[in-house]
């Protein structure tokens, strides 16, 4: 099978918007450090693009997480398979993820850090797709709500592939 690929929003609107986010930010944050936590491999992409724009001082953890299901449903379990290296205590965290779909992830994993006692806890996304939510989640940064769509490129894959793409694009299986 081969994959056709469309573009849904390009490149100048994905870094445009995500210079919006970062000034946003940089005015909530004033006179503080800003922690920001990237969720392992998808938020990568979106991170390093955001923290070039971020001007308040930063420092940066990772971490990855897996929702157990077939891929189409996810079964509601969070597994952590990286932890953060740093503690979050006393800091202003802000997590930054590639998309929010069913909600399940971070659902999960944002009362989980809460109690790692930040001085606040935040979540920053690139993408929603508000049709799909199972799970609410308050997303305090976001860049786009996208309709329901198997969407890749800025981190996003489509099994491993196009996370290297500089724009949001939507996979059409062509059947050949
Ligand atoms: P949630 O727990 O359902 O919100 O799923 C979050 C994770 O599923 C994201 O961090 C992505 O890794 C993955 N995901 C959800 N939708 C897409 C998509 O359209 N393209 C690629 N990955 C996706
Ligand atoms: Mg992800």
């Amino acid at each position: 099978m081969a994959e056709k690929i469309s573009v849904l929003i390009p490149r100048e609107k994905v870094e445009e918007r995500i210079q919006e986010m970062a000034a946003q930010i940089n005015k909530d944050y004033e006179g503080k450090q800003l922690h920001l936590i990237t969720i392992l491999k998808g938020g990568v992409f979106f991170a390093c693009e955001l923290a070039k724009h971020i001007t308040v001082p930063v420092s940066l953890d990772f971490m990855q997480v897996s929702s157990y299901g077939d891929g189409t449903k996810s079964s509601g379990i969070v597994r952590i398979k990286k932890d953060l290296d740093e503690t979050l205590e006393g800091k202003e965290v802000l997590i930054v993820e590639d998309i929010i779909d069913s909600g399940i992830t971070l659902h999960y994993l944002m009362p989980v850090l809460e109690q790692r006692q930040p001085a606040s806890l935040k979540l920053c996304a690139l993408l929603s797709k508000p049709d799909r939510r199972q799970k609410e989640v308050d997303i305090s940064y976001l860049g786009f709500n996208i309709p329901d769509e198997f969407v890749i490129g800025y981190g996003l894959d489509y099994a491993q592939k196009y996370r290297n793409l500089p724009y949001i694009g939507v996979v059409e299986l062509d059947e050949e």
